[in-house]
């Protein structure tokens, strides 16, 4: 009798007392496998920023700019194959396939473990391995949680400093026993000895895989944001969207901004976008509507709590932005535009003469001479664009001017409006009010976009994204919708936000846009968060507020009124304050019109996608979609 050895797998941290292994050991035993030359333990300083980034540049990683015009500012050029997260490569690796849903890339675990045992082994030969501990969220915040990224890419350790809280304490909680999510990265980039690297080292061979159960993530083979920099969609929305949905909690892909009205009211709205759908746009929002303010939270992902007081609280757990650079501009986001005035590593932007940045969008001119994307030259009119669509930029949160003053308030803020948007040419009207919490859950469910160009595909076509949350939703996406409906439901039900449906991208018979968007979006968010007036205000109250307690500044006048139409109710006549704006003939109407025929085909089309989730689409949301044909046929 022959005793076979089991096949090598992952080293994992969870030990069979379902005790999580000490942070040391396990680094020792991803050391083993990876078998890089040397081990640093990352600190966060200024320090080791500065460090890594001068042995960026001597690599050839980072290009300096020049620090006149951008100071503190690098350029890196990527591999021209990576470029975007790969959704293809992207795994859940729950035990059961039905538990990833059909949305997702299943693997069995111990499959997948064993599967990537054989790519990653000696993958950080003749490197150094990185040990990142971070926070998303405030260190220690009743809402944050730690993690540890194990990384072989210097790029990953520094722009983990501006998109996380990188720093020694986590370890010391973790050292006390504190849970923590356990990240590898490696570029899958071994070098032998003696070769030289290459600026952006990356392999062909690309996993990023997620481990739900034992809360793990394995990434191999891309340095690019959405791959590499795990904190943010692999454990911020994949991982933590399972933590949440055990723990009664939302890891949502939502930006959060406070509005302060004329009469000095705070409004909190979080928002979902499908990517490069305007979400930093929203976040970073100058308001048109005299008096009012808007302060940024968060320009990408929310995680949310029942608060004490049946309130959902919010807060940003991130540190930084990962923002997309084309298309921001002067015109389109002034603010984006300062936050990035220096400090700030920009990835496949175009490099100028005079050593700054530029990208399509930036300004209406093009420069007559530019380096491009890949390091070659450019002249307006070449036929290429200069910029990669998906080239970010990647700066602190704190730079940015319109940075709340408690956008790292460790308790959250208290959400009031919850918007789902998308990219629509015709249909879904500019502003649409759910009927109910569950309505708005049906709402969230069936947002749907033209495709952009955040990830592999083609641009144009139409994409069902519910919740914003296709490719980041850590387990059966119909689960998530029933988590929502749970969630609901635990939330003081006069005191839960108000949801909201909008479309800034609605287009006329010629292919115009209808609205105008960006500054003007705040005319929208006016009517809706005044809308949320009706939760709390007495029937026939004042102006003023009579129960002061937790905010004693006076009512901004008549909560605007509402018209039902069959999929929410939009603003009457009147009640959407368009002062001022040159709108084109009847673009209000268009706007606003349901054409009830081509809902009732999107209700066929939504039944379709349900139909793919099987029983797990909530019984709730069928009574949701009837009700919506019902009022449709009147
Ligand atoms: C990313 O790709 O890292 C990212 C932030 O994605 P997106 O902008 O598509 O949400
Ligand atoms: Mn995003
Ligand atoms: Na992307």
């Amino acid at each position: 009798m022959s005793i076979t050895a089991p096949a090598p797998t992952l080293p994992t941290t969870t030990t069979c007392d379902g005790r999580q292994l000490a942070a040391r050991a396990w680094v020792s035993a991803v050391a083993d496998l990876l078998e890089p030359d040397e081990i640093v333990w990352c600190d966060g300083s200024a320090d080791e920023r500065a460090r890594l980034t001068a042995l960026m540049v001597a690599q050839g990683t980072l290009v300096p700019l020049d620090p006149a015009k951008r100071p503190g500012s690098y350029l890196a050029r990527s591999d021209p194959s990576d470029v975007a997260r790969v959704e293809s490569r992207t795994f859940i690796c729950s035990r059961e396939r039905a538990d990833a849903g059909p949305t997702n890339n299943w693997r069995e675990p111990a499959e997948m473990r064993r599967e990537l045992h054989g790519v990653v082994a000696g993958a950080m030969r003749g490197r150094t391995m990185y040990v990142v501990p971070f926070s998303m969220g405030p260190v220690g915040g009743p809402i944050s949680q730690l993690g540890i990224e194990i990384t072989d890419s210097p790029y990953v350790v520094v722009s983990m400093h501006v998109m996380t809280r990188v720093s020694r304490e986590v370890l010391r909680l973790v050292d006390h026993g504190a849970p923590y999510v356990p990240a590898v990265h490696t570029v899958g980039a071994p070098l032998a000895p003696g070769q030289a690297d290459v600026p952006w080292p990356c392999s062909p061979t690309k996993y990023i895989a997620h481990f739900p159960e034992t809360r793990e993530i394995w990434s191999t083979g891309s340095g690019y944001g959405g791959n590499a920099l795990l904190g943010k969609k692999c454990f911020a929305l994949r991982i933590a969207s399972t933590m949440g949905r055990a723990e009664g909690w939302l890891a949502e892909h939502m930006l959060v901004i406070r509005a302060t009205s004329p009469q000095g009211r705070d409004y909190h709205l979080a928002a979902a976008f499908p990517s490069a759908c305007g979400k930093t746009n929203l976040a970073m929002l100058e308001p048109t509507m005299p008096g009012w303010t808007v302060e940024t939270i968060g320009d990408d992902i929310a995680w949310m709590r029942p608060g004490p007081d049946g309130r959902l609280r919010a807060i940003n757990p991130e540190a930084g932005f990962f923002g997309v650079a084309p298309g921001t501009g002067w015109s389109t986001n002034p603010t984006a535009m300062r936050t990035v005035a220096r400090d700030t590593i920009f990835t496949n932007v175009a490099l100028t003469d005079d050593g700054d940045v530029w990208w399509e969008g930036m300004t209406d001119e093009p420069p007559a001479h530019l380096v491009d994307w890949q390091g070659q030259d450019w002249t307006p009119g070449c036929g290429r664009p200069a910029a990669h669509p998906n080239a970010r930029f990647t700066v602190a949160a704190a730079q940015c001017p319109t940075i709340s003053p408690d956008w790292e308030a460790p308790e959250g803020v208290p959400i009031d409006a919850i918007v789902f948007g998308g990219r629509r040419a015709s249909n879904v009207p500019l502003v649409a009010e759910a009927f109910s919490w569950e309505h708005g859950v049906l709402m969230g469910a069936t947002v749907s976009s033209e495709q952009t160009a955040a990830a592999e595909g083609t641009v144009g076509e139409l994409r069902r994204d519910p919740f914003a949350m296709l490719p980041f939703c850590g387990y059966n996406m119909a689960d998530h919708w029933q988590h929502w409906l749970d969630v609901g439901a635990s939330l003081d039900a006069e005191r839960r936000p108000m949801i909201f449906q909008v479309n800034w991208f609605r287009k006329d018979s010629d292919g115009r846009f209808l609205w105008p968007g960006f500054g003007e979006n705040s005319r929208v968010v006016e009517w809706l968060l005044r809308r949320t007036d009706l939760r709390t205000r007495p029937e026939g109250a004042g102006t003023e507020r009579p129960d002061a307690e937790d905010d004693a500044r006076p009512w901004g006048g008549p909560v605007p009124e509402a018209r039902p139409t069959a999929v929410g109710r939009v603003p009457a006549d009147g009640a959407l304050d368009v002062t001022g704006l040159a709108l084109a003939e009847g673009a209000l109407a268009e706007l606003f019109r349901v054409d009830p025929a081509a809902w009732r085909r999107e209700a066929d089309l939504t039944e379709e996608f349900f139909t793919t989730f099987g029983d797990r689409v909530p019984a709730a949301l069928r009574r949701e979609l009837a009700a919506l044909r019902d009022r449709l046929s009147r």
